[in-house]
């Protein structure tokens, strides 16, 4: 295996120019258009303390990514998530937890599994840093940096922190008080204290890097977003680039994959899990499929990894750059940072049990904007998804289903006489008004606003736009008051029949584009209207073909049978229980 991958390694650095190779134009294309394979991930959750909500942010994120892709027809890509098992963080927490490694990453690991699993996160590769595969793909991305000349061994000292694995520059740390008032060394991003360390270590040789870098990003201006996180990069790759101490003393750390050859030391903990990208594509023989077809969702405290850390050492070994780089900042809880020393961090657990999965997964997505921070409260959440998903969007669905108004139970019949499709035609039995074509016409480009917005990475803008279109179609449903209509009178039937007709398309589009946000309220909505299973496709979604004089595979269809309220209201929480003791 090794012989074959250094071959491969050796043909792709041997190609010539292969670092200046401009962008092909698949790598402009977005990406719902990127019709190849493509591998979305999370990153993979260390497995020193139990799931949190940002953890969860940011596989919900990727999840609604994938999913989307797959109903817009893209079949067959990958969605991979994991843990991070080695590091002396873990090798720290095992040993105060008083258990070996091995058995305390199991158990945190099956605690991941278990609450993405909950949540739904389709995912279709759940790695673990600890299985041999992965193992035997870190060596040889190792030979292949070897191989390449892009390792030499130093006598490194620095400022060492252990909760970012990383040795920090001077300009990094600064000193400062702690609650004792003894004096100690913290870095100044994470505040996280910092130790000075000396030891003999691998080094990569990062600083060669910067040029390729530099270019990698002005060819493809989209790789990493959203857009001030990619002006971000470009200003770091401005500064200097120090060579990267690749691994560690195994004295010191040995939870831990040895460098081949050299039993004294211990690969970087980042370097062997920024591999678990290519792990899971079949890294050192299978991943030509996919690579670089890879869009990693990150947050914005592990940005330098991945843009800077990981582009390198992948041209280092051969490989291009990932496709996308997408980004996402980070939750605070009632204005403060979330950590365990404040006792704040909110269990997903119990989220789930108190505003349900797909409740917790639509406030995450609705309220969370990559670009900024954004603040946890219970009473938030309530709020929100009380008038979105409860009232709004529930209470559409419940007016326009009652059996009162549609005793036979069947999806309404639309009249082209009372809604005809030229605004301008005025004849006796024409109905609709100037606001409801424009109904009309927003809810016909929802679905190409949506889909750009998930291009984008905004999937808070999709649902905005989606719920600004459930108003308007409360709005609709409000002006024309069916329910005050004569059924007994044939042009008060026709006309009611129309009015459900619109709004039952109008829902049926909501659902369909809402099932990759929530799933199982979507499927709820989509079975209550009659939409089956195979139905529930984005690629050929038709919007009210009656209107434009097509069929309407769903007119006069059996309507799914009613199972309750869309979304249940929620009451306020009095104590706070959701927090991880
Ligand atoms: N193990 C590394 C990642 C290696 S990927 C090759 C790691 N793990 S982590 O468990 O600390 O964080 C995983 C993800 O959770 C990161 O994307 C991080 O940004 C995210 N979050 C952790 N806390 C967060 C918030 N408070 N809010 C939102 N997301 C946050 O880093």
């Amino acid at each position: 295996m090794q012989a074959l991958h250094v071959r491969a390694v050796a043909r792709c650095l041997l190609r010539p120019g292969f670092l200046r190779k401009p962008a092909g134009g698949l790598r402009r294309s977005s990406l719902g258009s990127r019709r190849q394979l493509l591998l979305l991930s999370t990153p993979i959750f260390y497995v020193n303390g139990p799931p949190h909500i940002g953890h969860l942010y940011s596989a919900v994120l990727a999840d609604a990514l994938h999913r989307h892709r797959e109903l817009l027809g893209f079949q067959g890509g990958r969605l991979s998530t994991g843990t991070d098992e080695h590091g002396l963080k873990i090798q720290t927490a095992a040993a105060t937890a008083g258990i070996c490694p091995e058995e305390f990453c199991d158990r945190v690991s099956a605690e991941f599994r278990d609450r993405f699993a909950q949540a739904e996160i389709s995912y279709t590769h759940f790695i673990r840093t600890t299985e041999v595969l992965h193992r035997q793909s870190v060596e040889c991305f190792w030979a292949a940096l070897q191989d390449g000349g892009w390792l030499y061994q130093a006598d490194y000292e620095g400022w060492y922190c252990t909760a970012e694995e990383s040795f920090l520059a001077a300009s990094q740390v600064t000193e400062c008080a702690d609650s004792q008032g003894r004096k100690q060394m913290v870095s100044i991003e994470s505040g996280h204290q910092v130790h000075w360390t000396r030891e003999k270590n691998y080094m990569f040789k990062l600083s060669k890097f910067q040029e390729p870098l530099q270019r990698w990003l002005y060819e493809n201006k989209d790789a990493i977003s959203p857009e001030p996180y990619y002006q971000q990069v470009l200003q770091w790759l401005k500064g200097d680039l120090p060579d990267l101490s690749v691994s560690r003393d195994r004295n010191r750390l040995h939870w831990g994959i040895p460098v081949p050859g050299d039993s004294t030391q211990t690969i970087y903990v980042w370097v062997d899990a920024l591999v678990n990208y290519l792990t899971v594509v079949g890294y050192p023989e299978k991943h030509r499929a996919w690579w670089p077809n890879v869009c990693h969702v990150v947050g914005k405290d592990i940005l330098k990894f991945h843009a800077i850390y990981w582009p390198a050492l992948l041209m280092a070994a051969g490989l291009e750059p990932p496709f996308r780089i997408w980004v996402h900042s980070h939750w605070t809880v009632e204005g403060q940072k979330m950590s365990k020393s404040l006792g704040n961090v909110v269990d997903p657990k119990e989220c789930f049990r108190h505003y349900t999965v797909d409740g917790f997964r639509y406030f995450l997505l609705r309220q969370g904007v990559p670009e900024r921070d954004c603040d946890y409260y219970d009473d938030k959440v309530i709020k929100l998804l009380n008038s979105e998903l409860a009232d709004t969007l529930g209470g559409l669905l419940n007016r326009c289903t009652a059996s009162a108004l549609n005793p036979r139970g069947i999806y309404p019949i639309f009249s082209p006489a009372c809604f005809p499709r030229d605004v301008e035609i005025q004849n006796g039995s024409s109905k609709a008004l100037a606001e409801d074509y424009k109904l009309v016409s927003l809810v016909e480009s929802l679905p190409m606003k949506a889909r750009a917005s998930f291009d984008r990475f905004q999937i808070y803008k999709a649902l905005e736009s989606i719920t600004e279109c459930v108003r308007q179609t409360n709005g609709f449903v409000q002006r024309h008051q069916p329910w005050k209509l004569n059924p007994e009178d044939p042009a008060d039937r026709q006309w009611q029949g129309t009015i459900l007709h619109v709004a039952h398309e109008c829902l049926r589009v909501y659902g369909l584009l809402l099932q990759p946000v929530v799933p199982a309220v979507a499927d709820k909505l989509l079975s209550r209207l009659g939409v089956s299973p195979t139905e529930r496709s984005l690629k050929d979604l038709d919007f009210l073909p009656r209107y434009h004089g097509r069929k309407c595979p769903f007119e006069g269809r059996k309507l799914g049978p009613d199972t309750g309220l869309l979304f249940p209201r929620l009451r306020k929480i009095r104590s706070q229980p959701i927090r991880i003791e």
